[in-house]
């Protein structure tokens, strides 16, 4: 039941922040002492300090958030290069959208393939480190997913190479064809792949070949893993010239 504010006197106080005098109906009955006591502050100050404090608990927030995020960066193997920085310029405009939306979460698979140098790799990692925001992951390159997985039984590094095959994680795969074709190789690049189909996790990969080449370039797995990605992920082709070999801009 609300107060009864009937005929209530008229509390006259000084505000504590703005040193004014205000005005207030107080209450009448067993709580007006304690009613007229709590009145410190003027509706407009009142009202700043509440919005203040709104403001207080969403940097409060924001700053959770931030770290976080942190920890999922330097968790996901990510190089710190690829996550912020450098000003993208130039990026095929299929490409960037798709980008944005595998960032986002509104696409849940992203293959991209060009030529050399081209910054798929930029791409990729920029848009994997913003969807860390929401998700944890894995970013690895493919010959150092081959090479981790070769690291001693029960070590923190094979453990979270297996972490990758079997786990829930959004993985980032770069340069997926730079591992030598091997049955083994072939066989953990399939593994990986799988988890992520089966299990609908958040797949980006980066590749200087096509799917059909792809798909030639496994011995017994390659169909297999093409054809996951091919249906779990959207295709852009990301083209240009070889950005390593552009005369650097000293600006
Ligand atoms: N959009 C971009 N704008 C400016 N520089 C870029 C861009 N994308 C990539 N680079 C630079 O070009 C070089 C090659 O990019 P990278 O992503 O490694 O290419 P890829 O993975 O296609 O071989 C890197 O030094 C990178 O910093
Ligand atoms: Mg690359
Ligand atoms: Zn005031």
């Amino acid at each position: 039941m609300s107060p009864d504010v009937t005929g209530a006197p008229t509390i006259t106080k000084t505000c504590e922040t703005c040193g004014r005098t205000f005005e207030k109906p107080g209450l009448t009955g067993r709580f007006a002492e304690t009613f007229a006591r709590m009145l410190r502050h003027c509706d407009e100050c009142a009202a700043t300090q509440r919005a203040t404090e709104q403001l207080q608990q969403q940097e409060a927030r924001q700053a959770a958030d931030d770290r976080e995020w942190e920890s999922r960066i330097q968790g996901s193997g990510i190089p710190r290069h690829l996550v912020a920085g450098l000003t993208l310029t130039g990026t095929p405009t299929r490409a960037a959208d798709l980008c944005s939306q595998f960032a986002n979460g509104q696409i849940n698979g992203l293959f991209l393939t060009g030529p050399v140098g081209t910054g798929k790799t930029t791409l990729a990692g920029r848009a994997f480190a913003h969807r860390l925001r929401n998700r944890r992951g894995y970013w690895r390159s493919a010959p150092g997913l081959l090479a981790d997985l070769g690291a001693p039984m029960g070590s923190a590094t094979h453990g979270e190479a297996l972490g990758v095959l079997t786990g829930r994680r959004m993985l980032g795969l770069d340069d997926l064809d730079k591992v030598r074709p091997t049955e083994y190789a072939a066989e953990q690049i399939y593994a990986a792949i799988d988890n992520a189909y089966i299990h609908r996790l958040p797949l980006i990969v980066t590749t200087n070949l096509e799917l059909e080449e792809l798909a030639k370039r496994w011995p017994h797995f390659g169909e297999s893993i093409a054809s996951r990605l091919a249906d779990h992920c959207q295709t852009a082709l990301v083209a240009g010239p070889d950005r390593r070999t552009l005369p650097k801009d000293d600006a």
